[in-house]
C-alpha cells in the first residue's frame, strides 16, 4: 500500500515541479523557437509515459498485493499484446526523433545572407573574428600560432589584413541579421554555447565545424564553453552582445583591424 502511495506521489511531485519550475528556461534570444517546441515535445511525451507507467506500476502493487490463498497466474507469452506494445513504442520513438531531423536540416542550412563569425575556443577562452572590409576571412592555421599572433593568422595572406580581430573582449551582433558562426580551436574539443540563443556547437581540433542563428532581442548574454575541456572549463566564458544596427556600426568603428593591432607586425617580420 504505502509502496503505491509513493509512487502517486512521484508522478504528482513530478509534473508539478516540472509545471512550476522557475528554471525551465531562460527568455529566447534568436530564431530557434523550434529548439524550445522540440524541447516541449519531448516533455510531453516522455512525460506522458512515464506518468502512464508509474501509474500502471502503482495500480499493479496495490490491486494484486499479497492476500491469503489468492495465487499468481502465470503468463510468459503474450504476443498480441508485445505486439501492441512493439507498434506503440515505436510511434513513441519515431515521434522523439521525426521532428528532430526536420530542425537539424534548418539548423545546418545556412541563409545566402548570413555574415561570418569565427570563433577560436582555446583552454581557456573565446576569441572571435571578424571578416574586414572585403567581407573575407583570412587564411589562418594552428602551426601561425604564436604569443603576438594568438589566433594564427597567416602573416602572408593579405585577405586577412582587415580582418576584425577580438581578443579577451565582448563580441557584437547586429538584432535581425543571420550570423554564421565558424568554429575553430586550436587546442581541444570546446563548444560555443548561448543558452538564450538555443544553440551550441562543439569546437573539434583540425576542422572547421559551424552554426547559424538570428538575435532577435537585444541584451547581454553569457557564452559558455559546454564541453569539459581541462582543469579551466568552468571558467571558460565569454559575452555576446546584441546591438541595434545601429550601436554595432558604432562598436564595430572602435575594433581593430589584425594589420592595425599592433602585434603583428613583429610575427610578419619574423615571418620574412
Ligand atoms: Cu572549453 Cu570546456
Amino acid at each position: 500500500m504505502a509502496t503505491a502511495f509513493i509512487l502517486v506521489l512521484v508522478v504528482v511531485g513530478s509534473l508539478l515541479f516540472h509545471l512550476l519550475s522557475p528554471w525551465y528556461s531562460t527568455p529566447i534570444a534568436s530564431n530557434w523557437q523550434s529548439m524550445d517546441n522540440l524541447t516541449s515535445l519531448t516533455f510531453v511525451i516522455t512525460g506522458t509515459v512515464f506518468t502512464l507507467v508509474v501509474l500502471f506500476i502503482a495500480y499493479c502493487i496495490f490491486r494484486f498485493r499479497h492476500q491469503e490463498g489468492r495465487r499468481a497466474a502465470y503468463e510468459p507469452e503474450n504476443s498480441k499484446l508485445e505486439g501492441w506494445l512493439t507498434v506503440i513504442t515505436a510511434l513513441g520513438v519515431a515521434a522523439l526523433l521525426i521532428p528532430g531531423l526536420f530542425v537539424w536540416h534548418q539548423f545546418v542550412t545556412v541563409p545566402a545572407d548570413a555574415t561570418e563569425v569565427e570563433v577560436v575556443g582555446q583552454q581557456w577562452r573565446f576569441m572571435y573574428r571578424l571578416p574586414g572590409q572585403d567581407g573575407k576571412l583570412g587564411e589562418a592555421e594552428t602551426r601561425f600560432v604564436t604569443a603576438d599572433n594568438p589566433f594564427g593568422l597567416n602573416p602572408a595572406d593579405a585577405t586577412g589584413k582587415d580582418d576584425v580581430v577580438i581578443d579577451s573582449e565582448d563580441l557584437h551582433l547586429p538584432l535581425g541579421k543571420p550570423v554564421k558562426f565558424l568554429l575553430r580551436s586550436i587546442d581541444v574539443t570546446h563548444n560555443f554555447f548561448v543558452p538564450e540563443f538555443r544553440a551550441k556547437m562543439d569546437f573539434l581540433p583540425g576542422i572547421v565545424t559551424h552554426m547559424w542563428l538570428t538575435p532577435t532581442r537585444t541584451g547581454t548574454f553569457d557564452v559558455l564553453c559546454a564541453e569539459l575541456c581541462g582543469t579551466g572549463h568552468s571558467s571558460m566564458r565569454s559575452t555576446v552582445v546584441v546591438d541595434t544596427p545601429a550601436d554595432y556600426e558604432k562598436w564595430l568603428k572602435t575594433q581593430k583591424t589584425f594589420a592595425q593591432s599592433a602585434a603583428p607586425v613583429r610575427t610578419l617580420a619574423q615571418a620574412q
